[in-house]
This record gives C-alpha cells, sequence and structure tokens, in this order.
C-alpha cells in the first residue's frame, strides 16, 4: 500500500466508475484516456467455476481505487468490467477485443491460465499492458514472454513447490497422490509439487486428471485415490470445483485417514465457506491469508469488509495490488511503453500479503506460507502456521 496515496475509506465513487457485463466499452478511439484520465479494463470470470474469484478481483481492485480518489498516477480512472466467461474460449476472443481496443490503455485480471496464455501476444503486438492478477501459467510472463505481459499473482510451479519439501518431511517413506484439473494450470501446479516433493526424496502413487469445468461427480477419481492407499493427497482446485472435491472427499470418508494438502486456492474465500468443517486440517500453500498478522492485512482486512460480505482472498489482493503497481507506473504516462517504463521501475511493494516486488521475471518475489484450515473466532479460517521454502523458479 503506498502510504501516500490512502485516502479515508468511507469515500463515495464519484468519478467515471462504470461496471458493464458485457464487453462494450464507450471508447472514443486514440490512445486510451488522454493526459488526466486513464481508462483501465478488468477482465475477471462472471461466469463458469471461476467466477467467484473475479468477484473478488473485482472488489478488491475497486477498493484500491477507492482508498485513492479513484486515480492511478494522478488520473482519473475509467473502469470498465468485461467478462472473462469459464474458460479460453471466452475470454480468449473477449481479451483480444480489449487488446485491440485503442481507448483502452490498460488491462487488469485473467484468472484461466489458459485464456492467459492465448492473450500474451496480442497485447504483445498491441504494445499494451497486461497485468495479469490471478492466471499462474509459468510461460505467462518472463524471458521468454513479453515486456508488456506482468503479474502480481504468482506461478503455478511455484506455489506446488513451495510446499513439495514440508509434505515430504511429513509423509517420510509413504507416498502422495496427485489430482487436480485437466488444463494447464492443474498440470503446472501438480508438476511444480512433485518436483520438489520428489527432490526431497518424495515418492508419488499416481496422478488423477479431472475433466476441467465440467466434473461434479468425484467420486470414480476419489475411488482411485482409495484404492492406491497413499499415505497423503495433494490437490488444486478452485472455485466451486474446490467446494465439490472437497465435499465429495470427505463424505467417502478419505478425510479421516488420508492427509490432505493442497495449493491455498482449494480453500480460499468462498470455498471454505461453503466446505465448512468438511475443510478442517488441510494444509495448504499460498503467497497469502486474510489471517495474516501484519499492519497492512489488518487494515486491509478492515477496510475490505467495511465494503464486502466477508474477508478479502488471495485474489482480492492480486487484484488490490495490481492497483498498487499501476498507481506508480502510470505516474510516468498512459502509453504501453510509460507504463513499462513505470512498472520496471516499480521497488518494493507494501502489501498486505508482505512485501514484495518484480523479479526479472516480472512477476513477485514473494513469501509462500504454510497455512492450516481451522476455526478462529467462529469462522473457518487459513490459520498461518509460517513460512515455506522459497521456490525456486
Ligand atoms: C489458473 O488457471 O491459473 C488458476 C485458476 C484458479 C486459481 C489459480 C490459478
Amino acid at each position: 500500500m503506498r502510504a501516500t496515496r490512502t485516502l479515508p475509506l468511507a469515500i463515495t465513487m464519484t468519478l467515471a466508475l462504470t461496471a458493464c457485463g458485457g464487453s462494450a466499452l464507450s471508447g472514443e478511439g486514440g490512445d486510451g484516456g488522454g493526459d488526466d484520465t486513464v481508462k483501465i479494463a478488468l477482465l475477471v470470470p462472471q461466469s463458469g467455476v471461476y467466477a467467484p474469484l473475479g468477484k473478488d478481483m473485482e472488489a478488491g481492485f475497486r477498493l484500491y481505487l477507492e482508498e485513492n480518489d479513484d486515480q492511478l498516477g494522478g488520473k482519473d480512472v475509467e473502469l470498465t468490467v468485461v467478462d472473462e466467461g469459464a474458460g479460453p474460449e471466452d475470454g480468449v476472443p473477449a481479451g483480444t477485443k480489449l487488446a485491440q481496443d485503442d481507448s483502452v490503455d490498460a488491462v487488469v485480471g485473467v484468472v484461466n491460465s489458459a485464456t492467459a496464455l492465448g492473450l500474451t501476444d496480442s497485447f504483445d503486438e498491441a504494445k499494451k499492458p497486461l497485468i495479469i492478477a490471478n492466471a499462474g501459467a509459468d510461460a505467462i510472463t518472463g524471458k521468454e514472454s513479453s515486456e508488456y505481459v506482468w503479474r502480481t499473482s504468482f506461478a503455478n510451479g511455484e506455489v506446488g513447490s513451495a510446499i513439495g519439501e514440508h509434505v515430504a518431511e511429513e509423509v517420510g517413506d509413504g507416498s502422495v497422490y496427485l489430482v487436480g484439473p485437466d488444463y494447464a494450470a492443474g498440470d503446472e501446479f501438480l508438476a511444480g509439487f512433485k518436483k520438489s516433493f520428489e527432490d526431497a526424496g518424495g515418492e508419488v502413487a499416481g496422478t488423477q486428471m479431472t475433466p476441467f469445468g465440467k466434473t461434479t461427480n468425484f467420486q470414480p477419481y476419489l475411488q482411485k485415490v482409495r484404492n492406491a492407499d497413499p499415505d497423503a493427497v495433494f490437490a488444486f482446485y478452485a472455485g466451486s470445483e474446490a467446494v465439490t472435491f472437497v465435499q465429495q472427499y470427505d463424505k467417502l470418508g478419505l478425510h479421516e485417514n488420508i492427509p490432505f494438502y493442497a495449493t491455498g486456492f482449494l480453500t480460499e474465500g468462498g470455498a471454505l465457506e461453503a466446505q465448512g468443517k468438511s475443510a478442517e486440517g488441510i494444509f495448504t500453500s499460498l503467497h497469502y491469508s486474510s489471517a495474516l498478522d501484519n499492519e497492512t492485512n489488518t487494515a486491509f482486512v478492515e477496510a475490505y469488509e467495511a465494503e464486502n460480505d466477508g474477508p478479502p482472498t488471495t485474489y482480492s489482493v492480486q487484484a488490490y495490488d495490481a492497483g498498487n503497481v499501476l498507481d506508480e507506473a502510470l505516474e510516468e504516462g498512459t502509453s504501453g511503453d510509460d507504463i513499462v517504463a513505470g512498472l520496471q521501475g516499480t521497488g518494493e511493494i507494501d502489501s498486505p500479503r508482505g512485501t514484495w516486488s518484480f523479479s526479472d521475471q516480472q512477476g513477485p518475489d514473494q513469501t509462500y506460507y504454510l497455512r492450516k484450515v481451522a476455526q478462529q473466532d467462529g469462522a473457518w479460517t487459513n490459520v498461518v502456521e509460517g513460512e515455506l521454502t522459497k521456490p525456486s523458479s
């Protein structure tokens, strides 16, 4: 949080903030909003299994604007919210349209890795900044990608890798079964975990990939997990798939007998609320928990809860931080190259997740935490147990 820009929380949004469910932009043509205005499009899912994540991201980005007088880099923000849809079949056309729309200065958002992978070339060609505030596909940012594509979230491989050594220590000579949705993010989370787990001496009992976005009955897959008789399970699911997976895992009696590890998306926000007791005791790795004990997070949680129904999530923080880095970058100007120059000059970010800075891969160099689901003050929470080994990327 840039302390110099933090204003009282109760400021109402008086400026040109627009929320439209479709992709219609009131563009004037030309090169964005001019000297005093900047046009930002927030591309987040409003449908499909990741719709709840999109809601949290929008709330996080709006909170940053509200705390900063609806300005970024001293310019009034004109915000448009565009639906990323359920997967790349919707998200890539919606994002490509924004890349090609001269009235938009920069785009923030994108939840799905497959969508993000399908968008990088369009933003590179348009020389327009795309600040990814969730999608973790390893190749999206960095040397192989575009100087216009930045990320305030994580790289998939890192989140899995961060907890691999810890699980290897916990299971000793035992084996772990891996489960996740069959698309880019599922593959990379499990691969990142497998590498650090096996490097630390762990053994993988088997892997199950489930059809993404359409699996509502996980029982046939869970039966295979049970038959393999592993000593622990490691999983990645998010949004509504995370709710169903955890509830069915518990219902089949697996939770009582097999220790459960996962990427933290499994038990984030609304998913954890819906899972309730069925998630108790799940250990996860992630770069944020609303229970993190630092001053910036305490203020952030209070401000977020004043505006929303529940505590913030990792998705909210990633979008809030996208506002923060854009705030600094836009001081350089509103052209794509100005914004990139500004992002390159960003130093340490004081974030609710703890301080972080951009690595030379254009994504966060940050701490990953070990979290455990438990009840705190009557609410299911990802209690922070400690920091995990820094993943190698
Ligand atoms: C992804 O597709 O990269 C992703 C989606 C949801 C949560 C985390 C990552």
